[in-house]
């Protein structure tokens, strides 16, 4: 679903696009067209298009089904590499045929990186598939992503995803309390919040954030934080990073709540 005037109908083309955690549904798409699917391409918690998290026995089948039809599964891990020092892949404890990485490992600079089993990378070694680009390898995008890395340590998750937990189970339970329907999701330091249309729903499509979600509310909340010194991004989704202290997380929680008690008290 374009965000813009469209997209160009010779991508579309050759696209497919399944539904999140329905796996029959993707079972039924994939057997229809596995002659000519290539790859099957994914985010463990999808986060640019709207935070929607995997569950673990929807991927786990979609797993086998792709190794059943010969169909090579790519991780897109570009942001949810920041969720385990091994990325969400080893939480899940799935292994993909590629994995996709970009912006942590540049350290702030541009990079991306491809990942995969010796069996797949055999085409570039036989020249089968050319990669190269100007910028590829940059020493300094290196430099930059190996030092970052290196901060990245195993307690550094840690306390990045204690973080997030405690926003997460403060505000859920706040919400839950006063009867708002508003709700935090996802299982790392980028994760999610909705202001749905009714209380108790949940999101677990993005199309879900098509049909359940209050956008002025959204909008509302994300325009008022922002004033406030607070920077979730509009769409739903809220970024930690290590500088944060734990006194920038309980001045998140207290803001976002008198952010809803106010977009409440003026209906
Ligand atoms: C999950 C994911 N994959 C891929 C990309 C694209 O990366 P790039 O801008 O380096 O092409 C993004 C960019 O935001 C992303 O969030």
């Amino acid at each position: 679903m374009p965000d813009s005037d469209g997209i160009p109908s010779y991508k579309t083309d050759n696209v497919v696009v399944l539904v999140q955690n329905d796996f029959a549904a993707c079972e039924t798409i994939l057997r229809n067209n596995a002659d000519e699917i290539a790859c099957l391409i994914m985010e463990l918690q999808s986060c640019a298009g709207g935070i929607v998290e995997l569950e673990k026995e929807f991927v786990r089948k979609i797993r086998a089904l792709t190794e059943e039809l010969g169909i090579l599964l790519i991780f897109d891990e570009t942001i949810t590499l920041r969720a385990a020092y091994g990325g969400l892949q080893s939480v899940y404890q799935i292994k993909p045929d590629m994995t996709v990485l970009g912006k942590m490992i540049g350290g702030g600079l541009p990079i991306g990186a491809v990942g995969g089993s010796r069996k797949v990378f055999r085409v570039l070694e036989d020249n089968q598939v050319m990669l190269s680009g100007t910028h590829h390898g940059h020493p300094l995008a290196c430099a930059a992503g190996s030092a970052c890395l290196e901060a990245m340590d195993a307690d550094a998750y840690v306390r990045l995803n204690a973080m997030a937990e405690k926003i997460k189970t403060e505000l859920n339970s706040w919400a839950r309390e006063f009867k708002y329907p508003f709700i935090v999701f996802g299982s790392f330091s980028v994760f999610g919040y909705a202001f749905t249309k009714e209380l108790g729903q949940s999101i677990t499509t993005h199309r879900d954030y098509w049909n359940k979600i209050d956008e002025d509310s959204m909008n509302i909340y994300a325009l008022e934080m922002a004033t406030r010194g607070y920077f979730p991004v509009h769409r739903g989704q809220i970024g930690l990073t290590l500088p944060m202290t734990d006194e920038d997380v309980g001045g998140y929680i207290e803001t976002t709540k008198d952010i809803i008690r106010l977009i409440y008290s003026e209906e």
